[in-house]
């Protein structure tokens, strides 16, 4: 019988800007203090995190060097990604001992007894659609190919299909037909995929894979099938939890502003 388990935090789309400053009029710094905080008390059990790009809103030195600073004695491994407010360079200089793949892209590869984490990079340089170039859909397919029996979880930034919000259709994974080639022809071991990017609870499955995705730390992006101009909302932000028990995976939303208890009765 198989038991090996995992837990899996999964905080996405950051925006920090520079420390003190605000974004739309919220505090993205304080709203990441405050999510780590959450974590931190409710789930020091956790096994990994991963922060599925965004990280910054431009990509600026200072924002990543705060980053650096909260992240420092988290009490789990943290897997970043980037996304397409990000500066990969400037991501590298702030976070040197980062992993990247062999062409320098921020794609990584966890092993867990429950089975492995694939973070593939999206950023496409000074665009807002994601880009998976063919080294790094090499990288990704070699993974698939070497899994053997291991269970996999993907993770990256862009949707590579509609979510049916015209404004963050036009910015989805540009030319996702390869990847969804891969996908179809290697990707039996795939339990989940996981993305960032929408700033909103998605829930589904493509070319019969579940999917999520969930609030941003900042800024929401409020459901809209009509509108093409991109608006954005004070919904509240989350964080998941991702359960992974042999082959049964639940994924909880934690709205870790949105605690206040209500009576019991009345
Ligand atoms: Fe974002």
């Amino acid at each position: 019988m198989d038991t090996s388990n995992m837990k899996l935090i999964q905080i996405t789309d950051l925006h920090l800007a520079t420390p003190g400053s605000l974004l739309h009029g919220l505090d993205p710094l304080d709203r990441l203090d405050r999510c780590l905080g959450d974590v931190v008390d409710r789930h020091p059990d956790a096994d990994i995190c991963v922060i599925s790009g965004d990280l910054t809103d431009r990509g600026e030195p200072a924002a990543y060097q705060a980053l650096k600073s909260r992240l420092q004695g988290f009490p789990c491994p943290v897997v970043l990604m980037l996304g397409n407010h990000d500066d990969r360079q400037n991501f590298r200089t702030a976070f040197p001992d980062h992993p990247v793949d062999g062409n320098g892209f921020v794609q990584t590869a966890t092993s867990t007894d429950w089975g492995d984490v694939l973070c593939l990079d999206t950023l496409a340089s000074g665009r807002r659609e994601g880009d998976l170039c063919s080294d790094r859909l090499d990288w990704f397919r070699k993974k698939l190919e070497n899994a053997g029996d291991r269970r996999i979880l993907v993770f990256m930034h862009h949707p590579p299909f509609d979510i049916g919000i015209p404004r963050l259709d036009v910015i989805r994974l540009d030319q996702p037909e390869e990847f969804a080639s891969i996908v179809s022809r290697l990707g039996q071991n795939i339990r989940h995929l996981f993305f960032g990017h929408v700033h909103r609870p998605v829930f589904g499955s493509w070319n019969r894979v579940p999917h999520s995705a969930l609030p941003a730390i900042n800024h929401q992006v409020p459901y809209d099938p009509v509108t093409p101009v991109m608006a954005y909302s004070n919904e509240p932000p989350a964080y998941a939890v991702v359960l992974a028990d042999g082959e049964t995976i639940v994924i909880h939303q934690e709205f870790f502003l949105h605690r206040d208890a209500l009576p019991t009765a009345g």
